[in-house]
């Protein structure tokens, strides 16, 4: 049994999936500091490390990807701009994994692509449903952290559901919008 892992690279493409650079505008525009972001599917561009390390460095990211490619792109840049990986990281790994023991606990997670790649092969080696990956994220969040969807991916159509058990159950409160992403906080 292998890995349901992502057997491609996403490069910038800004007409099919903004959501990395409308998050860093929404930081940008928050004047968001100090934080510690978790951000689920970094792409091979890493926008958002090399927006941070433009921006100054205010924020502190831990991207995750499924992709070797997006990996062995965040190694040479990493090497080309030793900057970059003061203030980002990354690590390759299944979300469907997700394990808070082996992270900090998050002020800002983005979940721009949850709903996206669940299959029949992540079930196979316990990997966890949508639901209870956000669920684990939750718990990983410290108070009144937030959460960041995006509306135009192709998961939302499953996460939507999902978002809105959650917010009925109490655990999640709509509190800001940017572009098509939605930013709920954590109620707890
Ligand atoms: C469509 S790309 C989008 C990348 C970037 N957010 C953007 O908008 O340009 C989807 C991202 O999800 C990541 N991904 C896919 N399956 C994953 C999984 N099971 N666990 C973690 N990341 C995953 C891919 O590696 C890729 O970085």
């Amino acid at each position: 049994m292998s890995m349901h892992f992502w057997d491609a690279s996403w490069d910038l493409n800004l007409d099919l999936c903004p959501c990395d650079l409308h998050f860093m505008e929404w930081i940008k525009a928050e004047k968001i500091r100090g934080k510690v972001i978790y951000h689920f599917g970094t792409g091979s561009h890493h926008l958002v490390g090399v927006e941070n390390l433009k921006m100054g460095e205010p924020n502190y990211f831990i991207g995750v990807t499924a992709s070797p490619g997006e990996t062995e792109a965040f190694t040479r840049m990493a090497i080309e701009e030793p900057r970059l990986s003061r203030n980002y990281t990354m690590h390759f790994g299944d979300i469907y994994l997700f394990n808070g023991k082996l992270l900090p606990k998050f002020d800002i997670a983005t979940m721009f692509h949850l709903g996206e790649f669940w299959s029949e092969k992540t079930a196979s080696y316990g990997g966890a449903t949508d639901e209870e990956v956000l669920r684990r994220v939750i718990r990983q969040m410290k108070k009144n952290g937030r959460i960041v969807f995006y509306e135009g991916s192709d998961g939302w159509s499953r996460t939507k559901p999902i978002v809105a058990k959650l917010a009925k159950e109490g655990l999640l409160t709509k509190t800001d919008k940017h572009q098509k992403l939605t930013i709920y906080t954590v109620s707890r």
